[in-house]
């Protein structure tokens, strides 16, 4: 029972130090992806992506990255799976029906939905952008340092593609619910828990989500009516 506790609350632990990591990948990729709506042209956000390609630091990043996410992932899925097994199966009844909404229990469901609009995203983009290439990045992009033009990729998909539109916008809601709890869980497993300090990050949880999910929501829906 003890060893259980503890490896569970270890998972707690790393999943929460990966998800505050991720927060902080996500808040620069949101300032950058911004700069696709603060100029037309496509200049910023081209030399924004450029200066992301090639810095040797970002290089670095990169993988850890990808291992921050795939180990919040991997953790997630194994104490979900852990709760389930202790915990005594239980018949839906109204309450739990009508809880599907709440983030604090449905941390696992937000996830998935993400994880799965994450590998359409990367497929949108990433690959194109450093595996296959696309006609669209080859456009000029209107400068004088060669440059891949990234925002042609990305306004095309957002003019061209609403369901994509709607698809980005869901997933913008969805990544502000999940990150509204999972901010002030994160500080209250690895142990910041008293009450106070509760009530202030919750609410800033909740500023933070939201800002997120305005931000993301925000991009598409401006290609959306503008173009
Ligand atoms: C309007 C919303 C978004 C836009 C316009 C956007 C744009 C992009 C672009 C252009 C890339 C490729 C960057 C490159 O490799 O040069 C990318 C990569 C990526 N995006 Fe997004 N993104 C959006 C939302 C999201 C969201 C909500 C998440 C997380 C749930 C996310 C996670 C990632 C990850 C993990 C990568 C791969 C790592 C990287 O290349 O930085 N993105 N995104």
């Amino acid at each position: 029972m003890s060893s259980f506790l503890s490896a569970s609350l270890g998972r707690k632990v790393f999943m929460s130090v990966t998800g505050l990591f991720l927060i902080l990948f996500l808040s620069l990729h949101l300032t950058l992806n911004l700069f696709l709506i603060f100029d037309d042209s496509g200049n910023l956000f081209n030399q924004a992506a450029h200066f992301m390609a090639t810095n040797p630091m970002i290089k670095i990043m990169e993988p850890i990255l990808a291992l921050g996410f795939i180990i919040h992932i991997i953790w997630a899925a194994m104490l979900t799976w852990a709760n389930m097994k202790a915990r005594p199966q239980k018949y839906a009844s109204g309450d739990q029906l009508l809880s599907w909404w709440a983030p604090s229990k449905n941390m696992f469901i937000l996830g998935s939905m993400i994880l799965a609009f994450l590998v359409l995203h990367i497929f949108n983009f990433w690959v194109k952008i450093k595996l296959t290439g696309d006609p669209l990045l080859n456009h000029p992009a209107g400068t004088n340092i060669d440059m891949e033009n990234t925002y042609n990729l990305v306004s095309n998909l957002f003019i061209n593609y609403p369901v994509y539109d709607l698809i980005y916008v869901i997933a913008g809601l969805l990544v502000g619910l999940h990150i509204s709890h999972g901010f002030w869980s994160a500080f209250q497993t690895i142990g910041l828990n008293n009450i106070n300090w509760m009530k202030r990050l919750k609410c800033l949880a909740n500023i933070i989500g939201i800002l997120f999910a305005i931000g993301f929501a925000a991009i598409p829906i401006y290609f959306l009516l503008k173009f």
